[in-house]
Order: structure tokens, then sequence, then C-alpha cells
């Protein structure tokens, strides 16, 4: 099947190939930003169709689309780099990170931080902290009404004051924490070093580094399920510039997502007239999946090639480039789902994009799931019978690299909150 579909002819900005059997990838440059914020979905299914690897101009590098294209890649560290692969803007934005390390350094930074993001430490930990913090934000939204914005009223705060406890910083407010999550996340995309961004963010890192420091001690001496304190359980201990920039790269990256995850489910199970109220644990961990299938909150994220260039599915990728995996259109390919733009909750299982792939894939897809399939959801569903949007037509997620629902107003037909 993949050698059927191979890429058009077309003029290119990479003529040179020195494997006999690759050809130069085509240009897409019908592929614009506004195309991509108004309509991913046409562009990836006509990419997906055309050219699968494409040299796209106003990226300036190879978009990648098809599901194997983005795994053959991503799962080969000799494919690709991640080292300043953004112009160093995420190292800058929260500091040296395990995001852009590589090979041992990576394997050593990841290792430590995941025993805070394992299913047994939401078994033993989050599962009760999510839940406290899904009733909170419930009797919020309850006291806001029908025809609340469910992201502001109940997924923001929610998504928020679960990633503080997991990094270990329990008291922050959910406004500080989005307010910095913000603020690094734009310098991390801050690949035109506007002032402006790095103001914010720099301000930012200076008052998380300072708040971090003054928890590293009581967190030693308390140790818990946290991020911080499994860096510093860890026997060969990160510097603690290391410690700081993990923990700010979780904060920068772990509250938008599943946060539009909340809402984008709310969103589909209305659209798509999916039974949410009478769903069990298995259909909404289904259902998890399905939502990040179909609406990925991230539609797309750039590596770079090293810079020796070779053959993928038969185009040419030249050495020390931009290569941006468009993990929407993945989800969407036709040779890895059947039906692939149809919703359907109950399809055959199969590996998803939403998470990336490879060394560097999502390392919060566990905590991500339980909070979103295995709390809010039912929690909502379980408070609020009869919950839905009140205009699912009207409104569709935004944006070309993250990509979430501007507002969701939801409405619900009686209100079954448990007794304190
Ligand atoms: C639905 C929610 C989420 C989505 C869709 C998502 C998606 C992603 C994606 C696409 C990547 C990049 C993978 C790559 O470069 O190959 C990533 C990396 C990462 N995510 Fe998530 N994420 C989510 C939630 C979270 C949460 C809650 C946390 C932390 C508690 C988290 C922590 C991380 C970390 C640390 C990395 C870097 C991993 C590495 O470089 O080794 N994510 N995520």
């Amino acid at each position: 099947m993949l050698g059927q579909r191979g890429p058009t002819t077309g003029t290119s900005l990479f003529m040179s190939t020195n494997i006999e059997s690759s050809v130069p990838a085509p240009m897409a440059d019908w592929v614009t930003m506004d195309h991509l914020v108004a309509d991913p979905e046409s562009a990836a299914e006509r990419l997906l169709r055309e050219s699968p690897i494409a040299f796209v101009p106003f990226i300036g590098g190879l978009l990648i689309s098809s599901y194997h294209g983005i795994q053959e890649m991503m799962n080969d560290p000799a494919k690709h780099t991640v080292v300043n692969s953004d112009g160093g803007t995420t190292d800058r934005a929260v500091g040296p990170s395990l995001m852009r390390r590589e090979g041992e350094q990576h394997v050593r930074q990841r290792k430590q931080i995941m025993p805070s993001l394992r299913p047994s430490a939401v078994e033993r930990g989050w599962n009760k902290v999510f839940s406290r913090n899904a009733q909170k934000r419930l009797r919020e939204l309850v006291e806001a009404g029908p025809g609340a914005n469910l992201d502001r009223v109940f997924a923001r705060p929610f998504a928020a004051d679960n990633l503080a406890a997991i990094v270990g910083l329990p008291n922050l407010t959910h406004e500080d924490v989005v307010r910095w999550s913000h603020a690094m996340t734009a310098g991390s995309a801050n690949i035109f070093d506007d002032a402006a961004v790095w103001v914010t963010s720099d301000a930012a890192n200076v008052e998380l580094d300072a708040i971090i420091d003054g928890a590293i001690p009581y967190v030693r001496d308390h140790p818990d399920e946290s991020m911080l304190s499994a860096m510093l359980r860890a026997d060969d201990q990160l510097p603690v510039e290391a410690i700081r920039a993990n923990v700010k790269l979780a904060i920068s990256g772990g509250v938008n997502e599943p946060q539009h995850m909340v809402v984008n489910g709310v969103w589909a199970f209305t659209k798509y007239a999916v039974d949410a109220a009478d769903a069990d644990a298995a259909t909404f961990a289904r259902a998890f999946d399905e939502v990040a299938r179909l609406f990925p909150p991230i539609s797309m994220i750039g590596k770079r090639s090293r810079t020796e260039g070779y053959d993928l599915d038969g185009v040419w990728i030249p050495g020390d480039t931009t290569l941006v995996t468009f993990l929407l259109a993945a989800n969407r390919d036709p040779e890895q789902y059947d039906r692939p733009t149809e919703f359907d909750i109950d399809r055959e299982r199969k590996g998803i994009m939403s998470f990336g792939s490879g060394p560097h894939v999502c390392a919060g897809s566990n905590v991500a799931k339980a909070a979103v399939a295995g709390v809010a959801w039912p929690h909502l569903y379980a408070a609020l019978p009869g919950l839905r949007a009140i205009d699912p037509h009207v409104v569709a997620p935004t944006g070309w690299v993250f990509r979430s629902l501007p507002a969701l107003p939801v409405t619900w037909d009686r209100v079954v909150l448990p007794e304190d």
C-alpha cells in the first residue's frame, strides 16, 4: 500500500538526492498558515493523497503527513534530532529540560521523572487528587449554571490544579499555573524572537525558579509521588537547573492539552450523539483515544534532520532540514485507519500519533488519560445528567499547532452532586 502512494512531481527546493530511488519532496505551496488554522482536515486529506512528504514554503521545511513516515522518522534517532530543532527557544523558555536532550542524557532525565507519571503513581496518588479537584470545579460549574463555559469554569482550573500537584507544587493557584504555562509555551514557540514574549517568559522563569528552590528542602524531607520528589530521590541526581527545567517543562506542556481534551470530549460526544451518561470506564478510555485521534490538541511538532540526508518512503530528506510532523493528518491516514474521518469510539484499536512517537513520546499520556477519561468525564456526566454542548455544530477547534475550542457553553438537565 505504501508504495502505491508516492509524492507527486513538482518544483522542489530539494533537488539533489544521494539515493537512486528517492525523489525530491514536491512543493505544496498551497499549504498556508491560514489554511491550517481554518481547515487542517482538508489540508491533511489532500497532503495524504498527493504528497505525504512535501516542502511547505511558509514552514521552511518538510511537512510529513503519513502515519508511516512520521513513525519511521520519530522512532529512528539517526533520522532526526531534537537538539535546537526549535532554534533553542524551548531551552530558553524552560531551561535544559529532557525535551531537547538526546541519547543517554535524555534517558537519564526521563527515567527520573517517570516514577511520578506511571499508572502505579496514578493508582496510588493522583486518582484521589484528580477526583478532589474535579469535585471542587464541578461545584463551581453548577454555581455558574447552564450556559457556563466548560473550558474556563471546569477544564482549565481542573487541569492546572492537577498539574501543580503532579509536579510537587500543590499550593500554587490555578491562575498562576496557567499564567506561567502560557508564558513559557509562548517562549517555546518564539522562533521569531519577539522581545515582548521573552519578557513574560523570562519573568515566569524567575518566579518559578524561586518557588521550586523554596520547595526543594521540604519535598526532600517529605517524599511523595510528585515529579520534584522523584527527581530529588534519584541516585544520580540531576543538576538543579535540569530539575527546575523539567518541572517547568511539565507546567508549560501539561496543562493545555488535558484541559482541551476535557472540552473536546464533551463537544464531540454531543456532536456525534455518544451516550456518555451510560458510559463505563472502558468506554470512556476508548472515547479518549478517539477524541485524541480526530481532534488532537497538538496538531504538529517539529524536529530536524541530522546533517546526513536519507530516504523516507521514497522521498529524499536532505540533511539539516526542518521536519514538521503533521500529527492531525497521520491520525486520519487511510492506510492506518478504516473510515479515517469518522468519529467512532468502538473502532478497532490502533496506535495514534497525538502523543508523538519514539523516544520522546509524551511522558504524561497515562496521567492525562486518567485525569480526563478516568475522572473528569465520569464526574461531569454523573453529576450533570443530560450534559451537552449548547451549539456543537457552530464551534470547532482552531489553531495551527495547538488546536482547541475557544469556548464551550454547556447545559444539563439536572444536578446530582454527592454529599460532602
Ligand atoms: C492529552 C494530553 C497531552 C497531549 C495530547 C500531549 C502531547 C505531547 C506531544 C505531542 C509531545 C511531543 C512528543 C515528541 O516530541 O515526539 C509531548 C511530550 C511531552 N509531554 Fe505531553 N501531552 C499531554 C499531556 C501531558 C501531561 C499531562 C504531561 C505532564 C504531566 C506531559 C508531559 C510531557 C513531557 C515531559 C514531554 C516530553 C517528553 C520527552 O521529550 O521525552 N504531557 N506531549
